[in-house]
């Protein structure tokens, strides 16, 4: 059984666990959350391969402090006002992700803004203290099933897939963090939670909007866009090429090509795929061609949310 006291060395143990790459479950003041260094793209990969999430939804970055968030993000007046305010505690930003910013693709699912928190947890904090390294964290529950609030709900989801779950007791909101984007001076909700829309408005004396479809996924109020998409078209499960085409390859066998070829995994492993998909699109997109045409792809295990997010890409319009 994984589940662990929150001491000093069990805290030291999974910080050094996140470190190499494994997941941790911990209790923040919201649910548990399931967490993965967000620096390393193939941990987040597995963290998807975790939770069963059949998309790639953006994810949180918990931080340390506001200095840490610094590294990663920019803060405008608006943005400074909510942090210091509401931080520790569960209010997620969304802001612009530095350029110069370590957090893998696949975190912010190819955006370029990232959203970031402070827990008010303490052996949330002392965690993120001992990591080192900035922690993506969806709550800790399989994908389709409720949050986790205990570290026995945690257990019962996910118990095969963690490396390590600290167990802080039920955890105090029992409701996820409030998501608010900050574009063009202006404060958006984007999921409703446990910090109110009141209790925002009060801190920056302006009225907040809220995003038109709510719910558990990015929206794009203004100048936000909802997610990536390449300026390519994507032309999925091709099996011949024209010479035009940029190749999205996937596995031993690619197709000879006299173009571009980036391989999301050449052993065909999903969970490198998964943590290379961002980084391919971008790449070919950048040479400037007309159309990437995709491998097969299995629909198995993380297959699934690549192919999501290939089709989202291959019908977007333009
Ligand atoms: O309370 C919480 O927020 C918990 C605990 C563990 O901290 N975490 C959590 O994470 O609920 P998750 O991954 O389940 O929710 C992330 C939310 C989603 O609604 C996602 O769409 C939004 O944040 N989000 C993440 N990055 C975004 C971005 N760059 N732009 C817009 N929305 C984003
Ligand atoms: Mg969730």
């Amino acid at each position: 059984m994984p589940i662990i006291a929150p001491i000093d060395t069990s805290i030291a143990e999974a910080g050094a666990l996140l470190r190499a790459g494994k997941l941790v479950a911990f209790p923040t003041e919201t649910v548990y959350g399931l967490g993965a260094d967000a620096t390393n793209g193939q941990a987040i990969a597995a963290l998807f391969d975790a939770k069963g999430r059949p998309r790639f939804n953006p994810l949180i970055v918990h931080v340390a402090s506001l200095a840490d968030a610094q590294r990663y993000v920019t803060f405008d007046r608006l943005a400074a006002r909510l942090a210091e305010r509401f931080w520790p505690g569960p209010l997620t930003l969304v802001l612009p992700r530095r350029a110069d910013a370590d957090i893998a693709d696949l975190v912010t699912a190819g955006l370029d803004t990232v959203a970031i928190r402070v827990p008010a947890h303490p052996v949330a904090l002392a965690l993120l203290r001992a990591a080192a390294v900035p922690v993506a964290a969806p709550s800790a529950n399989r994908s389709g099933h409720v949050s986790a609030t205990t570290a026995a709900h945690v257990a019962d989801d996910l118990e095969a897939k963690v490396a390590l779950i600290l167990d802080g007791g039920a955890t105090l909101h029992g409701l996820e963090s409030t998501v608010v984007a900050i574009s063009e001076g202006m404060a958006t909700i984007l999921r409703s939670g446990a910090v109110t829309a009141e209790a925002i408005e009060a801190a920056i004396g302006q009225p907040i909007l809220r995003s038109l479809e709510g719910g558990d996924r990015p929206q794009s109020p203004g100048q936000l866009a909802s997610h990536y998409a390449p300026k390519a078209g994507v032309r999925m499960n091709a099996t011949s090429l024209n010479l035009s085409e940029a190749l999205l390859a996937f596995g031993p066998a690619p197709p000879r090509h006299s173009g571009p070829v980036f391989n999301l995994s050449p052993t065909g492993d999903l969970i490198e795929a998964a943590a290379n998909l961002f980084a391919a699109l971008r790449a070919l997109d950048q040479l400037g061609v007309a159309m990437i045409a995709v491998m097969p792809i299995p629909e198995n295990g993380l297959g699934e949310a690549i192919n999501d997010r290939l089709r989202r890409a291959a019908i977007k319009g333009r």
